[in-house]
C-alpha cells in the first residue's frame, strides 16, 4: 500500500469500499480438503449496511475472515479501498486490520483487567497515536455508545451489553473504512440486543459501512441489504432482487 501511516483517502458515499471476485477458500488438501467458499462475487459501497445470513457451516466466518484480512483467499481477488489484498505484506495487512477495519465479535474480545477506556485506546496505541490524543478519541468513542460513565470500569464490572458497547467504541476509535461484526448480539439478551442494534442503526445513518454476520432474522432485517450464503456461495442478494 502506498499510503503512509495516519493518512487516509476519504471514501465518498457510493464509492466502492471492497470488492470480491471469484473468491474461493479451501482448507486442508487432498482428501481432507474443505471447499468453504466456492466463488463469491461481492461489491460493497460506502454507507451500505449489509447482513450476511446462512446456516452453520455455510462459510460465513470464512468470508468474514477474508473481508477482515485475517486470512487471504486461496483463489480469486479481494480489493479493499482500492488495494489488492493478495499483494499486501504482513505489515500492510496488520496496518489494514488495525486502521481500516473495526471488528466486533460475538464474545466481545475485550482485554480483562483493563478499563473500558484502556480497551478503546488499544487500537490507537498500535497505530502510534500520542497519549493525549488517544485519551480524547477514546472518550469521544465511548460517549458515542453512551458509556462515558463506565470509562473507568473493567469488563467484569460491565454487563454483556455494556461490554459489547465498549467493543463497538473500540471498533470505531480508528475511524475505520469498514465495520465487521460477527454475530454481535449472539451472546446478548433481547434488551441488550436492542441497544446494540440501535447503535448500529445510528452508525449506518451516519454513513458508516457495516457488514454484519447473523443467523437471526430480527437482526438481519435492520440491515439495508441481506445476502444469504449456502455451501460457500451467495444464493440470494436482496439488492439484486431490488435492482
Ligand atoms: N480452519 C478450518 N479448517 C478446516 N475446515 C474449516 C476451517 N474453518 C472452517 N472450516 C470448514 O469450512 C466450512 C465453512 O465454515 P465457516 O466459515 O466457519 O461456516 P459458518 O461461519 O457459516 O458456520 C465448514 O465446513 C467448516 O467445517
Ligand atoms: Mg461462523
Amino acid at each position: 500500500m502506498a499510503r503512509s501511516r495516519g493518512t487516509r483517502v476519504p471514501v465518498l458515499p457510493g464509492e466502492t469500499v471492497l470488492r470480491l471476485d471469484g473468491v474461493h477458500q479451501v482448507y486442508g488438501s487432498g482428501d481432507a480438503a474443505v471447499h468453504a467458499l466456492r466463488g463469491i462475487d461481492l461489491t460493497v459501497t460506502t454507507g451500505e449496511y449489509i447482513a450476511i445470513m446462512g446456516p452453520s457451516g455455510s462459510g460465513k466466518s470464512t468470508l468474514m475472515n477474508i473481508l477482515g484480512c485475517l486470512d487471504v483467499a486461496s483463489h480469486g481477488s479481494y480489493t479493499l479501498a482500492g488495494h489488492d489484498v493478495a499483494e499486501m505484506t504482513e505489515n500492510e495487512l496488520a496496518r489494514v486490520r488495525n486502521q481500516e477495519i473495526g471488528f466486533v465479535f460475538q464474545s466481545f474480545n475485550l482485554i480483562q483487567r483493563m478499563t473500558a477506556q484502556a480497551n478503546v485506546e488499544l487500537p490507537l496505541i498500535y497505530g502510534g497515536v500520542a497519549r493525549a490524543e488517544r485519551a480524547r478519541r477514546a472518550s469521544e468513542s465511548l460517549d458515542r455508545v453512551g458509556l462515558s460513565a463506565r470509562a473507568g470500569h473493567e469488563p467484569v464490572e460491565l454487563s454483556g451489553g455494556q461490554q459489547q458497547r465498549v467493543a463497538i467504541a473500540r471498533a470505531l476509535v480508528t475511524d475505520p473504512t469498514l465495520i465487521l461484526a460477527d454475530e454481535p448480539t449472539g451472546n446478548l439478551d433481547s434488551r441488550s440486543t436492542d441497544d446494540i442494534l440501535s447503535i448500529l442503526d445510528e452508525l449506518a445513518a451516519a454513513g458508516r459501512t457495516i457488514v454484519l454476520i447473523t443467523h437471526e432474522d430480527e437482526v438481519a432485517k435492520r440491515a439495508h441489504r441481506v445476502l444469504t450464503v449456502a455451501d460457500g456461495l451467495v444464493v440470494h442478494d436482496s439488492a439484486a432482487v431490488a435492482a
